[in-house]
């Protein structure tokens, strides 16, 4: 595991656009596994600009989502498949169609997340993954005591993520949904390289333990230490508590 500590959240941004944009360089049609909530939207602002720029062409780019929540209308403005297509699919000038990720309102909720396990796999997997991290130190959505080994399913979120989210349901955390889908820990580890982003002393606790304690189940992130290629990009508050 390699862990980056840069000064802030703007830096971290620009390194893995950065890291995003050689990959699509090398790899026009490469399958860029992306993460919602607040850290990652510095990354595709960062390289939406190098897009805008003409630094770098992600015309044949490919998009796929990590997580989504189970029951929220369609077209919801909180969905992550909203929320990727607004912060990431437009701002690329991608193709809707460039796009996927796990059906939410499926009738069949199991079925879904075979689907979309399947289909990961029929698109040749994922070059990179960009992951955020909660202050439980889930990725995806994947809480602690997730099986390392788990693959796409359906979880029941923890109060604190519940808590941690209402900030995008109004504040309300009786908005905010109880249940996802989300690639499982095994899913995730299949990504070619992971990239881990971290901003803010919230995260500090969860960013020491993933990098310095044991793989535990308890702390689902301490899975990049499994991984051959994974990279942790921290900003110097969320790296304040590394020895
Ligand atoms: C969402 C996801 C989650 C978030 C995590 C941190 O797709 O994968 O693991 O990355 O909850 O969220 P923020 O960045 O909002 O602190």
């Amino acid at each position: 595991m390699e862990v980056v500590i840069v000064p802030d959240a703007a830096a971290g941004g620009e390194l893995i656009a950065e890291a995003m944009a050689a990959l699509l360089r090398r790899t026009p049609d490469a399958l860029l596994g992306v993460a919602t909530g607040s850290t990652p939207l510095p990354v595709y602002q960062a390289l939406a600009a190098r897009v805008r720029a003409g630094a770098v062409d992600a015309s044949r780019a490919r998009v796929c989502q990590l997580d989504e929540y189970v029951g929220l209308p369609a077209g919801h403005p909180e969905s992550y498949r909203s929320v990727v297509l607004r912060e990431v699919v437009d701002p690329l000038g991608l193709s809707p169609k460039a796009f996927m990720g796990p059906d939410g309102a499926a009738a069949d909720v199991q079925a879904a997340c075979a689907a979309y396990d399947a289909a990961l796999a029929a698109a040749g997997g994922v070059d990179l993954q960009l992951l955020g991290i909660g202050t439980d130190g889930h990725i995806g959505f994947n809480e602690p005591c997730s099986s390392l080994a788990s693959r796409t399913r359906i979880k029941t979120l923890t109060e604190q993520t519940r808590v941690d989210n209402a900030r995008f349901f109004d504040g309300d955390i009786e908005q905010v949904p109880r249940h996802v889908i989300t690639q499982g820990i095994g899913t995730i580890l299949e990504a070619r390289h992971l990239v881990l982003l971290a901003t803010g002393e919230g995260k500090a606790e969860a960013v020491a333990q993933t990098v310095e304690g044991p793989v535990a189940a308890v702390v689902p992130a301490s899975a990049l230490q499994l991984h051959p290629h994974a990279t942790v990009v921290v900003d110097e508050a969320a790296a304040s508590k590394l020895k």
